[in-house]
């Protein structure tokens, strides 16, 4: 009965973009190129923890590995977009040279290679449902998070956070346009999931890898803050996923401009400084 009800609606969505409101790249974003000098003297600032929640601290932990995936995804399936192309090439060569010598990057090399498996050795309409979803909620779930669990991302992620918002919705709108609405449905629950076990697994392993932490209560309190967190986030991932990846809505300017002034502002809190190199318009 459900799937029926699913496949009903899916239909009823492909009928709907098909004839009614067929979608189209109506709205400018600008893309930049940014540049850094001396990358390896400020090594420290790059990952530096500014959280005392231990999962979100593992959080930070993670994505400074796992993201890695996502940026070469990006970059193989989108080439067409060559600022959009360069920002994840950037993104990747930062995390792998920062997190070289970092113990978490043994700690999260097996889901990297996962990820890495998910993303870049399945076929090209799998990849690119799963990176499209993905990337429509990316830096506007990691803003939200700090709603609960404060400012605590580290350095090179609210720099890579910021151009996630910058790109979000024209890579998001490039892989919409190549899919139709029943297809962007059926496929949507794996970007969905893969956005979930995100989430959660530096619960798991933080708790596996440090299990003295069990019998401190602290553990516990973190943990109800830290699930209270991702909640918020996974939920405005949902929604996301929804209005601006399975519906054949437009994605809103404002919303993403809102997230990525937000990021910005915390750039300038933190004192990172890049330079901007050239700048490109696109129209998503
Ligand atoms: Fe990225
Ligand atoms: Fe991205």
């Amino acid at each position: 009965m459900f799937l029926l009800l699913i496949a009903i609606f899916g239909i009823v969505l492909f009928l709907v973009e098909k004839f009614i409101r067929p979608l189209k790249k109506s709205h400018p974003a600008v893309l930049y190129l940014r540049s850094f000098s001396e990358i390896k003297e400020t090594k420290q600032d790059w990952y530096a923890h500014k959280s005392e929640n231990i999962f979100a601290q593992e959080l930070c932990d993670e994505y400074l590995v796992v993201s890695v995936p996502l940026d070469c995804g990006v970059m193989s399936y989108a080439k067409e977009i060559d600022f959009l192309k360069q920002q994840e090439d950037q993104h990747a060569k930062l995390h792998t040279l920062i997190m070289k010598d970092h113990p978490a990057a043994q700690k999260y090399k097996f889901w990297k290679k996962v990820l890495k498996l998910v993303l870049l050795k399945t076929p090209q309409w799998l990849s690119e449902n799963i990176l499209g979803n993905v990337e429509t909620s990316f830096g506007n779930g990691m803003w939200i998070t700090q709603m609960t669990l404060g400012k605590f991302w580290s350095n090179l992620l609210i720099f890579h956070w910021f151009e996630e918002s910058e790109h979000g919705a024209v890579t998001s709108s490039f892989f919409k346009h190549r899919y139709n609405a029943l297809i962007r449905l059926i496929l949507a629950p794996i970007g969905v999931l893969c956005l979930a076990l995100l989430w959660v697994l530096p619960i798991f392993m933080k708790l596996y890898y440090t299990p003295r932490i069990w019998l401190y209560p602290k553990t516990y309190l973190d943990l109800v803050i830290y699930l209270g967190a991702i909640t918020l986030g996974w939920l405005l991932n949902v929604a996301e996923c929804l209005v601006f990846w399975i519906l054949p809505f437009e994605h809103s300017t404002n919303y993403y401009k809102y997230v990525r002034s937000s990021f910005e502002k915390q750039i300038k809190e933190r004192k990172i400084e890049f330079k901007v190199i050239k700048e490109k318009e696109y129209i998503y």
